[in-house]
């Protein structure tokens, strides 16, 4: 199986867990892009919220309903890619440089489910960390943040800066901590376990699905 089938197999598992009348956040990446088909073939009647212009794009041409996030405030449900999954469940998500916008879909889910082909899964994080800066004083922030690389293409959907935090972590929460306490960083793409509560990977043709307690940590 290759890895892109691995992605669908994913989508596909996920895809099953979305019932009836529920608010959906819809991700962003290679590893989403076959959820959205696969959700629409259910036939479901769905509310659903995206993390970027794309990910709309493709739900309303599959035939999701798609609300802005304001309307649709609190979501049943949030399925999305990731960069890395280390133990905890810890990730790494933004090489779509969507992170911002996934962060705060995922917060506002009940139920939180990272999908990912096999080469996702990792012993520990490392870099690169995607971030989002403030336009605002850049070159300020960025020689706070002596790792901090700007990372080429188009700014996030809300102005930000992407760069790329790019030097050695052993304690992602130390590093989250850092992160936020520059004012110059609107995001970060470090995921603690506290969002996560289904991780769904696809190995050959072996799904696992793992399931985490929020209350618990
Ligand atoms: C986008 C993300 C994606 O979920 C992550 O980059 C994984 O992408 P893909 O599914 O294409 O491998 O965080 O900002």
């Amino acid at each position: 199986m290759t890895v892109d089938e691995e992605k669908y197999a994913a989508a596909a598992f996920a895809a099953g867990l979305v019932e009836d009348g529920m608010r959906v956040g819809l991700g962003t990446g290679s590893t989403v892009a076959p959820l959205i088909p696969a959700l629409a073939a259910r036939g479901l009647s769905l509310r659903c919220v995206a993390t970027s212009d794309a990910t709309a794009h493709a739900a309303v041409a599959a035939g999701l309903v798609v609300e802005s996030f304001d309307q649709l405030p609190e979501l049943d449900i949030a399925i999305d890619g990731a960069d890395q999954i280390a133990p905890g469940p810890w990730l790494i998500k933004g090489g779509g440089r969507a992170h911002t916008r996934e962060k705060l879909v995922a917060a506002a889910a009940g139920r939180f489910v990272v999908i990912a082909s096999h080469e996702k899964v990792v012993p520990r994080l490392s870099a690169p960390v995607p971030l989002e800066l403030l336009a605002f004083g850049l070159t300020s922030t960025l020689r706070r943040l002596r790792y901090a690389v700007p990372r080429e293409g188009p700014q996030s959907p809300d102005g930000g800066i992407i760069a790329d935090w790019t030097g050695e972590f052993d304690d992602p929460q130390a590093l989250a901590l850092l992160l936020e306490a520059d004012p110059g960083v609107v995001g970060h793409g470090l995921f603690p376990p506290s969002y996560v509560t289904d991780v769904v990977v696809a190995t050959g043709q072996h799904i696992e699905h793992t399931q985490h307690d929020r209350d618990a940590r």
